[in-house]
């Protein structure tokens, strides 16, 4: 099954998604968007640099770039071989940041995205939710620099959260919405009877 978890920054999606990749079992691969690639793994330093100022659109394409290098090298083929793959973030990201939140067509980015994937989405998607405010004194409590995203501030998260609201309701079979400010080992039961009722 192929698994991804998605929520606005800071929401505890990086975490989860390494405790379920150890929960489905030793090997499972964990990759993360954008990255899991040599190719990805660079245009992922170039899209979080503070320093770079990029066009909406150009950053869309280099996110969907970054995706369809790490569909081609590491999802499609995993998949192929009825393995599990779990992913930090999917195109559900392209669609809340740059199709909602920075007013590129929530539509209009599912189809690129389609185009960059071959058509693929996950089996189960799993959305973390989480007030864009807590989310902001979780990375504040971390003491690191923020990145281009991060940076940003609270009206992009706003608007992601949002985003993300309304992509659940058009996708509500794949999509399930987790509580994400229970403590990190509630939302792993959550995260996991969620798979299992999806397995079952
Ligand atoms: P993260 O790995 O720390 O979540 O950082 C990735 C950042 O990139 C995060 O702020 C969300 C953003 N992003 C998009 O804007 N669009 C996308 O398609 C993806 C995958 C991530």
């Amino acid at each position: 099954m192929f698994i991804s978890l998605e929520g606005i920054d800071g929401s505890g999606k990086t975490t989860q998604a390494k405790r379920l990749a150890e929960a489905l079992g030793e090997g499972t691969p964990l990759v993360r968007e954008p990255g899991g690639t040599v190719a990805g793994e660079r245009i992922r330093e170039l899209l979080k640099d503070p320093e770079l100022q990029l066009d909406p659109l150009a950053e869309l394409l280099l996110f969907c770039a970054a995706r369809a290098q790490l569909v081609d090298e590491v999802i499609r083929p995993r998949r192929e071989a009825g393995e599990d793959v779990v992913c930090d973030r999917f195109s559900d990201s392209s669609v809340a940041y740059q199709g909602f939140a920075r007013g590129l067509g929530v539509e209009r980015v599912e189809h690129l995205c389609d185009l960059a994937t071959g058509g693929l989405w996950p089996d189960l998607t799993l959305l973390l939710r989480l007030h864009p405010e807590v989310a902001a004194e979780r990375i504040a409590a971390e003491g690191r620099a923020a990145d281009r995203f991060e940076g940003e501030g609270m009206e992009l998260q706003r608007l992601v959260a949002e985003g993300y609201e309304e992509i659940a309701s058009r996708h509500p079979r794949r999509i399930r919405v987790i509580d994400a400010s229970a403590d990190p080992d509630s939302v792993h039961a959550a995260v996991l009877a969620d798979v299992g009722g999806v397995r079952a």
